[in-house]
Formats: C-alpha cells, structure tokens, sequence
C-alpha cells in the first residue's frame, strides 16, 4: 500500500483482508478453535485460536496497516490489552501514569500500585519536566492517555516518548479517542499504541476489545507470550465485526469529529456553559500541540455547566438524542456524568486532582447531523 492513499482508502485495503480460499471480499469468520496438522510434525499455519486465527489474523493485519507498525495483538477488551502491557514488568518496577486517565486505567495502576509495582500519577500535559520531576532509577514504563478521558488534554509523546527510550522505560500510550486517524503513535516514537476497540475502530456499541500495535519484533514476541498465557484474546466473531468496522471508520470518525466541533463551539458561546474542554478550542491550553500531533482533535466534548450541583442531572435527563450511556466512540451519541459513570472507580481524591470535579459532563458525538444534536442540546440547556 503506498503511503500517498488517503485515509478512507486505507481502511477499506489494510491488510489484504480478502479470503484466499474462496476470494470473499471479506474474510470467512473462522470459530473453529484448532486446526488439523498434516502429521505429527507438521505444523498447520494455525494451531490453537488462543494462539493465532486467520480472522484474528486479518483484523490485526489491517489495523498494524493503519498503525504503520509491525505486528497488533487483539484482545477481548480494551482492558485485558492494557492489563497485557503491566505483564512485561518485574515486580518492584515504577510507572508513571497520567493524572487524567480513563477510570478503569486509572484503577488498573492503582491495585498494581498495593504491593507489586510502585506508582506515581503526574499531568503528562505539563510535559517532559513534570515527568522528569517523577522520575525514579526504576521506572520502566510511562503509562500515557491523550487526548486523556474526560478532560481531553493533549500530552506530547514524541517529548515523552524520547525522554522514556533515553532512559531505559517503555512508552505506551492509549490512543482510544485519538483514533489510529488523527494519530500515529508509533512514529512519534512511542513503543506500544493501545486502543479499545470497543470504541472508533469496532464503531457501532456492539463489539467489546482491544490492541496493542508495536514496530519491534522482540516486543511484539513478549506479547504474544503474555496473551497466549493469561488468554485474554478477541474472539473470531468480534474480530469480523472489529475488521468490518474498521473498514467505515474513516467516514464516522471525521463525521464524529466535525460534529464534536460544531457542538464545542456552540456550547462554548452559551451562557449556561461555564469552560468547554476541546482540543479543536483556539483556547484550549495545548491546541497548538493538537494541531501538530493530531488530524483532527477528537469526538469528546466535555464541559463544566454553571448552576448547583443537579445542574448535570438536569441536563442529562433532558436530552432526547444523546443517550445517557458509559462508553464512547459509537454512531450513536451518548452523554455521562463522569463522576458516577466512566471515572466512579477513580477515588474522590484522584478525581480532585485530576480535575473531574463539580458540574461535569461528557459528551460523545456520533455521526447524527451536526444541526439536530445543537437543537438537543440547546432545549437541554433551557431546562438546566
Ligand atoms: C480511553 C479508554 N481506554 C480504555 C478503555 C477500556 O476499554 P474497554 O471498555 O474496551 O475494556 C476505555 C473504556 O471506556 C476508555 O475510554
């Protein structure tokens, strides 16, 4: 594939997912959990699904397209692949994870952190000084989230990547809301792009998953060996689905965003509105580093109303079209109070530092006309 394609391009070819066997334009859904060998010392191509499945095989083939890596390794959930990553360390390693993170990240580090790791949290949006600041000898991995869940900051991973390879530490980064569209982790230098899945790529609320996208084979093998040993793999139905998915996100995902953009403006210049956090913001703190690191800023519209504390809950309850639902990146759009919903597993404490408090609300644009979700959210606000 040459790099000259466009994005929507891309995602229809990656990976060459047609079936050789029977030239189906999309692969077969392969359920069958072992694979005959010819004999007894030959080896078929795939022996075991926990291991290897052609279907498996084609959704990750296409999305380390996407990447610009060398291998993905798809797990059954956006978690179960970050939890993969924590596999690599020795007990009594440090990492350092970002102060605004998803709230299940946020939890992972946390129960690693009670007697096997040790753990610090640092604002990876202040860049390379606040994790030079947090440095330990014994940090080995930089846990990273941008645009960070729910308050979309921007960190800088070329900066941090470099700072972590010339200090002898793994660089990860969960891209989720960045889409593997608007960012390319692993040319930026960062050594493990994480996605759930669940989210941009699979697209439709209806597939749960997640992938660890690498360049170097000696970590790519690591990988492998952890997830052939805790098992936690993307089934071959949710592979297909993940795979079909994929091949649309471009049109939903720039649809996502614009949408996102239009609803940030308008929410900005309402007088109910009292800060609006999008990185597309000409006043957002890091928009410039955005604007460089990213195509396009993102389909997350969070935003802290003015009012009492049942401000949100008002809010919430009037929309029509946003759903109140967890979870994000779907056609559909879908509104949360974090503080109850995707960040209730963070302590109070974390949450204040982090900056997920008062009246906050989370917005997940889907791909519904732009006009029809101002019109929801302007009667909403009338009831707040
Ligand atoms: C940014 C981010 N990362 C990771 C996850 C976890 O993914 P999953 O729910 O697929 O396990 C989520 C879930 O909401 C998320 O928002």
């Amino acid at each position: 594939m040459t790099k000259k394609q466009g994005n929507s391009t891309r995602c229809v070819h990656a990976g060459d997912t047609h079936d050789a066997a029977t030239g189906g334009v999309m692969p077969a859904i392969h359920q069958s959990t072992t694979f005959a060998y010819p004999a007894m010392r030959e080896k078929p191509e795939h022996i075991y699904t926990r291991e290897s499945n052609p279907t498996r095989d084609a959704f990750e083939r296409a999305l380390t397209e996407l990447e610009g890596g060398s291998r993905t390794l798809a797990f059954a959930s956006g978690m179960a692949a970050s939890t993969a990553v924590l596999e690599l360390l020795t007990p009594g390693d440090h990492i350092i994870g970002p102060a605004n993170v998803y709230g299940g990240s946020f939890n992972m580090l946390r129960v690693a952190g009670e007697g096997r790791f040790e753990v610090s949290y640092v604002h990876q949006n202040e860049g390379p000084p606040a994790l030079r600041a947090a440095w330990r000898k014994n940090t080995r991995l930089v846990w990273m989230e941008t645009p960070s869940n729910p308050l979309m900051h921007i960190t800088d991973l070329k900066a941090l990547s470099e700072l972590c390879a010339a200090n002898g530490a793994l660089s990860c980064v969960d891209s989720t809301l960045a889409t593997p569209l608007a960012t390319r982790p692993l040319a930026l230098g960062v050594d493990i792009s994480m996605h759930s899945i669940t989210k941009y790529i699979a697209g439709h609320s209806d597939v749960l998953g997640g992938t660890l996208t690498v360049s170097d084979s000696d970590l790519a093998g690591r990988l492998m060996q952890v997830r052939n040993r805790t098992g936690g793999v993307l089934a071959p139905l949710d592979s297909y689905l993940a795979l079909r998915g994929l091949k649309t996100m471009e049109l939903r995902v720039r649809r996502q965003f614009s949408n996102a953009s239009r609803v940030a403006e308008e929410l900005q210049a309402h007088g109910k509105v009292a800060q609006v956090h999008y990185p597309g913001l000409a006043d957002h703190p890091q928009h410039a580093l955005a604007d460089k690191q990213m195509d396009g800023f993102g389909a997350i519209v969070s935003f802290h109303l003015h009012g009492d504390e049942n401000a949100p809950e008002r809010l919430l309850n009037a929309l029509d079209l946003f759903t109140i639902a967890e979870s994000l990146g779907g056609v559909e759009s879908l509104a949360g109070f974090p503080p109850l919903m995707s960040h209730a597993t963070m302590t109070p404490e974390a949450r204040r530092a982090a900056g997920i408090t008062g009246n906050l609300v989370r917005l997940s644009c889907g791909i519904e006309d732009a006009a029809d979700l101002v019109t929801d959210l302007l009667q909403a606000l009338e009831q707040v």
